[in-house]
C-alpha cells in the first residue's frame, strides 16, 4: 500500500486515558496508514470505544499524543479534528429520526470544507452534490426523503457512514458500524467502505464484534485488552495468535 518509510496518516503514542479511578486506555500505541483499513478489537470495556474517542478528540488524553497528516491533534476540539478530516460514527446511532435521511446527511455539512466547488457554487450546492453521490454510493438514493426514523437499524449505520463521509475525510472511526445489521446489509456495507479506501484513497479504522466482517475487511487488526495493545498483525496473524484466541476470539 503506502511505502514503508512514509509517515503514517495517523499516529498515536503512548494514549492514556481515565475515567475517574478507572484508566480504560493505558498507553496505546496505534498508527493507520494512507488508505489502510485498520481493525480495532477486544473483549467489550477493553478500550476501543475510548480509544476512537481519543482520536477523535471527543475525549481530551490524559496521556501521550496524536498526530495526523504529520501533525499534533493534541488540544484539537473534536470539529476542528472533523476540519482536519477525521469522520466517525458512534457505536450508539445517532441520527435525527424526524428528519429524512438527506436532511441528517446535509447536517453534516457544518464540519465540510468543499473548497472548489464551494467557490464556485456555494457551500449548499457543493454540500447537496457531495450528499447525493454518496447516497448513490451507498444505493441509499431511494431513501432520500424517508424519515431517519423509518430507517432499520442496518440503513441507519449506513445514513451515519454518508454522514461522516460528507466532508470528505481522509480518516473515518467506524464504532461497531456491523452491529444490528442484517448479513446482506453488511456484505453491502463491506462493499460501500472498500469503494470508498479505492475511489478517495479513504482509510478506516473499524472497531467491530463480528468477527466475520472485520476479518474479511481489514488489511491489518489490532487487538486490545484492559487498555493495551494485545495484539497487532495481519488478520491471518491474529487469527493464529494463541493469546488472541484465549482472550477474544476463543470462546
Ligand atoms: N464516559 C465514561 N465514564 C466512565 N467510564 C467510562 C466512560 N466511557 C468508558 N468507560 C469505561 O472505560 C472502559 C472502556 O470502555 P470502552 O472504551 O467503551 O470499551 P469498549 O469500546 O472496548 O467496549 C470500560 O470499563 C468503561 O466502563
Ligand atoms: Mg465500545
Amino acid at each position: 500500500m503506502t511505502g514503508t518509510t512514509a509517515e503514517p496518516l495517523l499516529r498515536a503514542s503512548g494514549v492514556r486515558k481515565r475515567f475517574g479511578g478507572l484508566v480504560a486506555v493505558d498507553g496505546v500505541d496505534l498508527h493507520v496508514d494512507r488508505g489502510e483499513i485498520v481493525g480495532l478489537i477486544g473483549p467489550n470495556g477493553s478500550g476501543k470505544s475510548t480509544m476512537l474517542g481519543c482520536v477523535s478528540r471527543d475525549l481530551p488524553l490524559d496521556g501521550g499524543s496524536i498526530e495526523f497528516e504529520g501533525r499534533s491533534l493534541d488540544r484539537l476540539r473534536a470539529s476542528r479534528a472533523a476540519r482536519r478530516g477525521i469522520g466517525r460514527t458512534f457505536q450508539n446511532v445517532r441520527v435525527f429520526p424526524e428528519l429524512t435521511v438527506r436532511e441528517n446527511a446535509l447536517l453534516a455539512r457544518d464540519w465540510t470544507t468543499v473548497p472548489a466547488l464551494g467557490l464556485l457554487r456555494g457551500p449548499e450546492a457543493a454540500t447537496r452534490e457531495r450528499v447525493a453521490e454518496l447516497l448513490e454510493t451507498t444505493e441509499m438514493t431511494r431513501l432520500a426523503r424517508t424519515p431517519a426514523g423509518n430507517l432499520s437499524g442496518g440503513q441507519k449505520r449506513l445514513l451515519e457512514l454518508v454522514m461522516a463521509l460528507v466532508a470528505r475525510p481522509r480518516l473515518v472511526l467506524l464504532d461497531e458500524a456491523a452491529s444490528g445489521v442484517n448479513p446482506t446489509l453488511v456484505q453491502k456495507l463491506r462493499q460501500y467502505v472498500l469503494t470508498m479506501r479505492e475511489q478517495e484513497r479513504v482509510a478506516f479504522l473499524v472497531v467491530e464484534h463480528n468477527v466475520d466482517f472485520i476479518f474479511g475487511l481489514a488489511d491489518r487488526i489490532v487487538v486490545m485488552e484492559t487498555g493495551t495493545v494485545l495484539a497487532e498483525g495481519t488478520p491471518a496473524e491474529i487469527r493464529e495468535n494463541q493469546e488472541v484466541v484465549d482472550a477474544y476470539l476463543g470462546a
